[in-house]
């Protein structure tokens, strides 16, 4: 029975003991919880901006048969600038592809992973290219009608993933998806520049959008 009281009168002391480190470890917690929200609050991250500089066409073209077949290749030029002053991106994954009437038309071209410092601007250029693409024949139809005038609006997509770092602070990963728009002259090479054997460089400058997620 001794042994027992004993035992009970120990227990007593531990547990306030246990209870103090607990409520310590969950202020603890909630202050730099605090902290980070205050940072973010104070900082206030903002997206990277994208901008469309160029694109140079190599190949646009439909192959009728049996079946609607779609070859292009571009050389896209995009500009990312890192819009804060105190926080720098890293770029852990960005992705291009051309769409053309809500269809995809070209695979995925990844640009490689980057940091970028604070107001800090990047240029990349990437080959985006797609071979037999299937097109539904409503699709062929609207490229019929555009060949007539000469021009496609071709959208380019951006999917990637950022972090933002602040001071030694690195934040979790950020889903991007932004789209850019190019009004591409394809068949009136005389509205860009010749710049290689069926080359073809437009300039565009076009400021791309963020999708809501
Ligand atoms: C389509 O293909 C033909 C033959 O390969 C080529 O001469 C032409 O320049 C291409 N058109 C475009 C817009 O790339
Ligand atoms: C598409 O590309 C393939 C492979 O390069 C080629 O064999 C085919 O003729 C091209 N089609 C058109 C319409 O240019
Ligand atoms: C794509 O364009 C960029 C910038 O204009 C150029 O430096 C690069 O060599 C081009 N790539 C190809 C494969 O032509």
């Amino acid at each position: 029975m001794t042994i027992k009281e004993c035992s009970l009168t120990s227990s007593r002391k531990i547990l306030p003991i246990i209870k103090f480190l607990f409520v310590t470890l969950l202020l603890i917690f909630f202050g730099i919880l605090t902290a980070i929200f205050l940072v973010w609050v104070i900082l206030q991250p903002s997206k990277p901006c994208f901008i469309l500089q160029d694109a140079t066409v190599f190949n646009f073209n439909v192959s009728r048969n049996p079946v609607n077949l779609l070859n292009s290749t571009f050389n896209i030029t995009l500009s990312s600038q890192n819009p804060n002053d105190k926080i720098g991106i890293y770029y852990d994954r960005l992705n291009v592809y051309a769409s053309y009437m809500s269809q995809q038309i070209t695979l995925r071209t990844s640009i490689p992973p980057t940091y970028q410092g604070h107001k800090e601007v990047n240029v990349w250029s990437s080959i985006v290219a797609g071979n037999f693409i299937p097109v539904a024949p409503d699709i062929a139809l609207h490229l019929d009608q555009d060949q007539t005038t000469g021009a496609i609006m071709l959208m380019l997509h951006l999917d990637g993933q950022i972090r933002w770092k602040f001071g030694t602070l690195i934040t979790g990963k950020y889903h991007l998806r932004a789209m850019c728009p190019a009004y591409i002259k394809v068949w009136k090479s005389a509205a860009g520049v010749i710049v290689g054997k069926n080359a073809v460089e437009y300039r565009l400058i076009r400021t791309c959008m963020y999708e809501e997620e």
